[in-house]
């Protein structure tokens, strides 16, 4: 039963193999509009995109026509190839990425938060319609060069709900009926963070049994709805104070999924580069829970243009203000600044890390980044080079997945050494074992 040292050495690669094959997922959405804008800080188009910092890119969104019963670009003049010159359209741009960075995976989202449920509603009203829009789905990806779909339904009902269920159903069948002879398209599906959304929208058997991945939009739980100040996308929910519910946070949204059966693995919790804005009511009451002053209309943010909210790098700005107060609330573990009557709720570097580590221990299959264009993807704004977010995610899950990888390395090692009665490859004893974790964890680095 002595195998020699090589074979040894492969077992153990292909353990290293096993072991990132079921690395943590980072699945980040790419905003079709963000190319737009009128800032340099703020344009952000597919050249932007930095793959190495995800292993899923979401590009959002496409509609859904209700008269043809297909999917259609928002944009046709520009995501379709053009048909004078030939010249390819974004959806293969964005598609062309994997090209240099063939670990990727890409998905198209349809739907979204101002698509409503017509459309939805439109593709499910008979099963002959269902059929053929499933089977046009397949070959629009394949033609595109998509590697998944992602559906964003907001929101379906206590009406839509089994129709919702049928529509999972017919576009997993169709995506395991697709005879390409390709890998078999991913299918998931943006999924709400509130009780009342999940309770009565969703069968937990149907998104166990035909998606891939239940991205949970695990944020905007406090906005400017809102009479006093709170967290945009909270941890933990704030138990300290009963003018809070109980159920606004990340935790309380994927332990609800877990316990009604959802699976750990099948979900991707997601986190936003956007902050919360509130306008104080006074200087004397900065806390959290302060009462604010509610506007008619949404301000917009001045550089994003974004409504009553902030991207990370208009955070970045306030926070060069010498003016400004920075509270990292140690209950919900987030950050929140003052500036004279602006109050701001947000993610930054440390929360990230703590909520990747809370994930981790969960169990989950990844994290869902919400979106490319909010973070300082320029690097100039907030000084900490280019994706400060999305880096401290990486880094964090890299930092996490190494400590549990040499765990793994040694179990596999003690298995080896048990089963082939040998000491391990790179010699024997203490020592032997110690130098092959250390080679191991360098391959890996290596091969990242
Ligand atoms: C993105 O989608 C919007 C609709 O939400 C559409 O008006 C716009 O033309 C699209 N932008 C691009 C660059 O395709
Ligand atoms: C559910 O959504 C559908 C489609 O938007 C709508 O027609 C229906 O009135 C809604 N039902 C309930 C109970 O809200
Ligand atoms: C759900 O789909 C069925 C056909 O499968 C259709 O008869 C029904 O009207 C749909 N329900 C809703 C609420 O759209
Ligand atoms: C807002 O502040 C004013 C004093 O500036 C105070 O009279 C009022 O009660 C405050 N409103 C709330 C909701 O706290």
């Amino acid at each position: 039963m002595n195998s020699s040292p090589l074979v040894k050495s492969i077992l153990l690669l292909l353990c290293l193999v096993e072991s990132q094959g079921k690395a943590f997922i980072r699945l980040c959405y790419f905003p079709n509009w963000s190319n737009t804008r009128q800032s340099e800080y703020a344009r952000f188009d597919i050249d932007d995109i930095d793959p190495t910092l995800c292993t899923h890119l979401v590009y959002a969104f496409a509609a859904v026509d209700v008269d043809s019963h297909r999917i259609v670009p928002m944009s046709p003049a520009t995501e379709n190839p053009s048909a004078t010159t030939g010249k390819r359209g974004r959806y293969e741009q964005f598609n062309d990425l994997k090209r240099s960075y063939p670990h990727l995976k890409t998905l198209l989202s349809i739907g979204g938060e101002y698509a409503g449920s017509d459309n939805f509603v439109a593709v499910t009203r008979n099963d002959r319609i269902l059929q053929r829009f499933s089977e046009t789905t397949v070959d629009l990806l394949r033609k595109r060069g998509f590697d998944g779909l992602d559906v964003d339904w907001e929101y379906p009902n206590a009406t839509t709900k089994a129709n919702f269920s049928k529509l999972l159903k017919a576009l997993r069948t169709a995506f395991e009926a697709d005879r390409s002879g390709r890998e078999r398209l991913i299918l998931t599906a943006a999924l709400p963070a509130g009780s009342h959304h999940i309770d009565t929208g969703y069968d937990m058997g149907a998104l166990t049994r035909y998606l891939d991945l239940a991205n949970l939009m695990t944020y905007d739980y406090h906005g400017s709805w809102n009479a006093v100040t709170g967290f945009d996308s909270p941890l933990f929910s704030r138990q300290s104070d009963p003018n809070f519910d109980a159920k606004l946070s990340t935790a309380w949204t994927v332990e609800h999924y877990m316990s009604k059966g959802l699976q750990a693995d099948k979900i991707v919790v997601g986190v936003t580069a956007a902050g919360t804005r509130f306008k104080l009511n006074s200087t004397d009451l900065t806390g959290v829970g302060a009462p604010v002053i509610k506007s008619d209309t949404p301000r917009q943010s001045d550089i994003w243009q974004l409504p009553d909210r902030y991207a990370y790098p208009e955070i970045c700005r306030l926070l060069q203000s010498t003016h400004t107060k920075y509270v990292f609330d140690e209950e919900q573990q987030v950050p929140y600044i003052v500036l004279d009557d602006e109050w701001v709720g947000y993610e930054d570097v440390k929360s990230l890390t703590g909520k990747v580590d809370w994930m981790m221990k969960k169990g989950v299959a990844g994290a869902m980044f919400w979106a490319l264009d909010m973070d300082d993807f320029t690097g100039r704004v907030c000084d900490k080079g280019k994706f400060p977010l999305l880096k401290a995610l990486s880094h964090s899950v890299g930092k996490i997945e190494n400590t549990h990888l040499t765990k793994n390395v040694n179990t596999n090692i003690r298995y080896l050494t048990k089963y082939t009665g040998a000491a391990s490859p790179l010699g024997g004893g203490a020592w032997g074992t110690l130098l092959t974790v250390v080679v191991a964890v360098l391959v890996l680095r290596f091969f990242r």
